[in-house]
């Protein structure tokens, strides 16, 4: 699995990108460029379109103008086929409500990106483990997701992001329904594992502090996304 271009160019480079609802315009002229590794915050008050972005990235919405290239490939130009192929492993997301299988143990959540990938069963298993271990689940490899807590669960959910050594991770206030003890938990092991994969990382926030965790803080306001922070 590769992770990230090869040519020194930016990772993620989007430009102009706009996305109506109807009438309404949710996303304007948004340009972002982040390169590999790299780890970017977007904050920003609620309904200005930071989740709308990001499914747009994610390949789960269509921009109505503008590009958004990645991995040097102009994502709004390829068809749903190659889109799929290009983002399977390639992209992963966080969300704030953990969207775990119910109907697979602990262990299958994460193995189950991997099931796509040509891999033998026994290097599944030994990745699986080894990121269990790391986000302190181990033991918790046979829980159901019904049986664990809201911190196991989102430790779940970075593990099966990570599992695929993604070149990009989109994270939805990963940490927005979690206590603030288990937030910083989950964030300090967002933080480490992205380092540790070199994976780059793009995370909606509204909390400042999960913020720190990147180098660089946008902030959007009614579908423009600038590099100035506004004053909160
Ligand atoms: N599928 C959809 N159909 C119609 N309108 C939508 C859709 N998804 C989002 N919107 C609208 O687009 C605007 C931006 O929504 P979005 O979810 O991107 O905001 P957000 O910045 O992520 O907000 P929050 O911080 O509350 O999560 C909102 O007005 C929302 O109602
Ligand atoms: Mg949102």
């Amino acid at each position: 699995m590769q992770n990230g271009p090869d040519d020194g160019g930016p990772l993620l480079e989007l430009e102009g990108v706009g996305k109506s609802y109807g009438p309404q315009q949710i996303l304007k002229g948004i340009q972002l460029r982040v390169m590999s590794g790299e780890r970017v915050a977007i904050m920003g008050p609620s309904g200005s379109g930071k989740s709308t972005l990001l499914s747009c990235i994610a390949g789960l919405e269509t921009p109505d103008q503008g590009r958004i290239s990645f991995m040097g490939q102009d994502l709004t130009r390829l068809g749903e086929a190659r889109l799929t192929e290009l983002r399977r492993g390639t992209i992963s997301s966080v969300f704030q409500f953990f969207h775990l299988l119910p109907t697979l143990r602990a262990w299958e959540n994460v193995e189950f990106p991997l099931l796509l990938a040509r891999m033998s069963q026994a290097e599944r298993r030994e990745r699986v483990d080894h990121l269990l271990e790391e986000v302190g689940l181990a033991r918790r490899a046979q829980a159901w997701p019904s049986e664990m807590s809201g911190g196991e669960m989102q430790r779940l959910a970075l593990a099966r992001a990570l599992i695929t050594n993604p070149a990009l991770v989109l994270a939805d206030e990963p940490t927005g329904s979690l206590d603030s003890r288990n937030g910083e938990r989950v964030l300090d092991m967002l933080s480490q594992l992205t380092r540790q994969h070199r994976s780059a990382l793009l995370l909606v926030t509204h909390d400042s502090q999960a913020a720190g965790i990147c180098s660089r803080i946008l902030h959007m306001t009614d579908g423009i996304l600038s590099e100035q922070q506004a004053v909160e």
